[in-house]
C-alpha cells in the first residue's frame, strides 16, 4: 500500500487545514490489491459560502465501489486514477458557512475515504444520533434499508405467503430483506452465507431457514430448504446462486437482481445462469435495479420500517474497522466475507 507522509499543519486555528483521504492509485484486475489505493494528505480548500466543513466519524465500505474502479461506462461514473475516493459517511459539523448547520451538527454526505471533507450544505443530510448511532444512517436506516425495501416491493413485488430466498443473507442488505420480508407477510425466508455462524445468526434474526453455501451444491441446499420451491429470490450473488433460485423458482416467481457480488472480480465473463430458458415455462419475471432509481421510496421506508428498526423489532449487525489507514483492507473484507451486517470504518 502506498502512503505519503503527512505534513505539519502551520494554522494558527484549531480548525483542521488538511485531510487525509484515499485515492485510486492504480485500477485493478481481479481482485483489487493494497497497491491499487494510495493515502495523501492535502490542504482543505477555505470554506466558501454554502459550504460546511465536516470532520468524519465513520465511513462505510461497499461492494458497488468495485464497480467504480473499472473504466467503464456504468450507472454510475468510474472512479479516476489519482483522485479521491467517495462513497458514504457520517460527522460533525466543525466549520460553517451555511445557515442551514451549525457547527456540532451530525451530518451524512458522500465524502467517504477521508478524514475531513468541505461539503456543500445542499449535499449533506441531518442525522439525528439521539435516535440511532452513526453507523445505522450508512446502513440500515440509509441507503442498505431502502435497498431492501424497494427490491422486495416496487422491483421484484414479494407479496403476503410467498416464500422468499436471499443471497448474501448475513451481510447488509441481505439481513434486512430477510426480516422486511417476514414484515411484509413472507410465509417463509431463507437465506444463504459463508459460514456456519451467520447461518447461526440468520436463524436468531427470524429466518425460517438458513444454510452454508460452502457446504454443497447451492442447488442442493435450496432443495432441502424449500421443498415446495420458492416464488421470489432477492439476488445479491449471481452465478451458481441466481441459476440456484431460477431451478427452485415456481410459476410466476419473481426475482430482484440486486448484485452479483461473486462475479466483480471475475477477469473472464462467467457461464451461465445457464438454465434461464426455464423462465420462459414457469412465466418468471427477473427485474434489475440500482436504487437511484427508486429514491422516491425512501419517505414510505421512513415511515414503515424505519420505526420498526427505531424500536429493535428489525435487528442489525455492524462490523466495524477502526482507522483511516484500514479502509481499502475493511473494503477487501467484503469479497472474503469479513463481516456481517453492515461494514463500517471509524475514524
Ligand atoms: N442494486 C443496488 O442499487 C444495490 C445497492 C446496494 C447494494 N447492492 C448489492 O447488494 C449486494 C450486497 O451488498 P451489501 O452492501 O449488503 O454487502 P454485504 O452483503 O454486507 O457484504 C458482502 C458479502 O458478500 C458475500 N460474498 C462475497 N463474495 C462472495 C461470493 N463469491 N459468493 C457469495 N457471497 C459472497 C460475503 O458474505 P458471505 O460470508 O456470506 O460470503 C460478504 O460479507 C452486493 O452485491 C451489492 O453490490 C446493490
Amino acid at each position: 500500500m502506498m502512503t505519503s507522509t503527512p505534513s505539519a499543519s502551520s494554522a494558527p486555528s484549531a480548525l483542521p487545514t488538511q485531510t487525509q483521504q484515499w485515492v485510486l492509485a492504480s485500477r485493478p484486475k481481479g481482485m483489487p490489491t493494497a497497491e491499487n489505493f494510495r493515502l495523501e494528505t492535502v490542504d482543505l480548500p477555505e470554506l466558501a459560502d454554502g459550504q460546511i466543513l465536516v470532520s468524519n466519524t465513520v465511513a462505510t465500505v461497499d461492494p458497488y465501489m468495485r464497480g467504480r474502479m473499472n473504466d467503464v461506462k456504468s450507472y454510475i461514473p468510474p472512479f479516476q486514477i489519482d483522485q479521491p475516493l467517495t462513497g458514504g459517511a457520517v460527522g460533525t459539523v466543525v466549520a460553517s458557512k451555511s445557515e442551514k448547520f451549525a457547527v456540532g451538527d451530525a451530518v451524512r454526505h458522500s465524502f467517504g475515504w477521508q478524514t475531513h471533507a468541505v461539503v456543500n450544505a445542499d449535499e449533506a443530510t441531518p442525522v439525528d444520533l439521539n435516535l440511532a448511532p452513526a453507523h445505522a444512517y450508512l446502513g440500515i436506516l440509509g441507503l442498505t434499508g431502502l435497498t431492501a425495501y424497494a427490491g422486495l416491493t416496487a422491483v421484484g413485488e414479494m407479496k403476503e405467503g410467498d416464500t422468499v430466498f436471499v443471497s448474501g443473507a448475513a451481510g447488509a442488505v441481505g439481513s434486512a430483506v430477510g426480516q422486511i420480508a417476514k414484515h411484509l407477510g413472507a410465509a417463509r425466508v431463507i437465506g444463504s452465507a459463508g459460514s456456519d455462524e451467520k447461518v447461526a445468526r440468520l436463524l436468531e434474526l427470524g429466518f425460517d431457514a438458513a444454510f452454508n453455501y460452502h457446504d454443497g451444491p447451492v442447488a442442493d441446499s435450496l432443495a432441502d430448504a424449500a421443498p415446495n420451491g420458492i416464488d421470489f429470490y432477492f439476488d445479491n450473488v449471481g452465478g451458481e446462486h441466481l441459476e440456484a433460485a431460477i431451478g427452485a423458482m415456481n410459476d410466476f416467481g419473481r426475482a430482484a437482481l440486486c448484485g452479483a457480488i461473486s462475479q466483480y472480480n471475475a477477469t473472464e465473463r462467467p457461464a451461465g445462469p445457464k438454465n434461464l430458458v426455464l423462465a420462459i415455462g414457469k412465466c418468471l419475471t427477473l427485474r434489475g435495479f440500482v436504487l437511484g432509481h427508486y429514491l422516491h421510496l425512501a419517505q414510505e421506508f421512513q415511515a414503515t420500517i424505519a420505526p420498526l428498526v427505531v424500536s429493535g423489532e428489525i435487528k442489525y449487525d455492524v462490523t466495524t474497522r477502526h482507522g483511516i489507514e484500514n479502509m481499502p483492507a475493511a473494503f477487501l473484507e467484503l469479497f472474503s466475507g469479513g463481516n456481517t451486517g453492515k461494514m463500517v470504518v471509524e475514524f
